[in-house]
């Protein structure tokens, strides 16, 4: 299989507190992994830390084989890498379709006038249109953000996310907060864009639907990697389940 992302080594501390400590990941391209852990285990600065809003203090981060660990999330985000935040926070005063539009607005940095002339802005108002229907929210295009459920709030964050149509996505806990019903439907989304063609990166703690959906699950504690591997074999290890059990407050479903 071929890397699409490896960590080397990834080491980051805040004051004394090891957050990821020699992490060594290497994710397929093509593949579903999850990545698990207690609260505090050191996943979302994991996350961060390959998305380049934090530098290793020791470690190398590649992406397909360029060294991208010195180089800027806008960057890496140029190379196909997204990631969406456990905390959503849209523009509340535009609208859904509005969101997704400013997400894919690199394009308009680049060349402002763009954004003025009528026929550019009715092409991305389309894509947009059609990322809100992958995820399964184009009903609400034209409500304002700030009126939507957050179970479709998480689904417009995935879809900001495609907005920048990368070959890698990160998830970070795409799922809390969401009903059963949510839950599942939104894992059922992660599936299918992950059989078109996308390799995602999911961290979660709703064991049920990981499992469900990955194909190879990862585990942090205090930092470190503690295993890594096909999801039965992973969960069934001892150290998994003490590490699990001991710190999560909310484990699961
Ligand atoms: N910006 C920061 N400053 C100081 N400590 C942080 C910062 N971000 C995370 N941490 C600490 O790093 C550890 C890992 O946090 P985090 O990556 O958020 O864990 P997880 O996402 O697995 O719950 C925790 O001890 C957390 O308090
Ligand atoms: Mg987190």
């Amino acid at each position: 299989m071929t890397a699409i992302l490896e960590a080397r080594g990834v080491t980051i501390s805040f004051g004394g507190i090891k957050a990821v400590q020699d992490v060594a990941l290497t994710v397929s391209k093509g593949e579903l992994l999850g990545l698990i852990g207690p609260n505090g285990a050191g996943k979302t600065t994991f996350l961060r830390l390959l998305t380049g809003i934090l530098r290793p203090h020791e470690g190398q981060i590649l992406l397909g084989d360029v060294d991208v660990t010195h180089r800027s999330v806008d960057r890496r985000a140029r190379a196909g890498l997204a990631v969406t935040h456990q905390i959503v926070r849209p523009f509340r005063a535009m609208t859904a379709v509005e969101n997704v539009m400013l997400a894919a607005g690199h394009g308009f940095t680049r060349s402002p006038l763009r954004a003025f002339l009528h026929v550019s802005r009715v092409a991305a108002e389309r894509r947009a249109m059609q990322l809100l229907e992958r995820v399964g929210i184009a009903d609400v295009a034209r409500r304002l953000a700030g009126t939507l459920p957050l179970g479709q709030l998480k689904r417009l964050e995935v879809a900001r996310a495609l907005a920048l149509d990368p070959q890698l996505l990160l998830l970070d806990e795409p799922l809390a907060g969401l009903n059963q019903n949510e839950a599942s439907r939104l894992s059922d989304v992660i599936t299918e864009l992950n059989r078109d063609g996308i390799t995602i990166v999911l961290v979660e703690h709703r064991l049920v639907e990981v499992l469900r959906i990955v194909d190879r699950l990862a585990m942090l504690d205090k930092g470190r990697l503690l295993a890594v591997g096909a999801p039965t074999a992973v969960m069934q290890r001892a150290d998994v389940r003490a590490a699990y059990l001991g710190g999560a407050d909310d484990a699961g479903d």
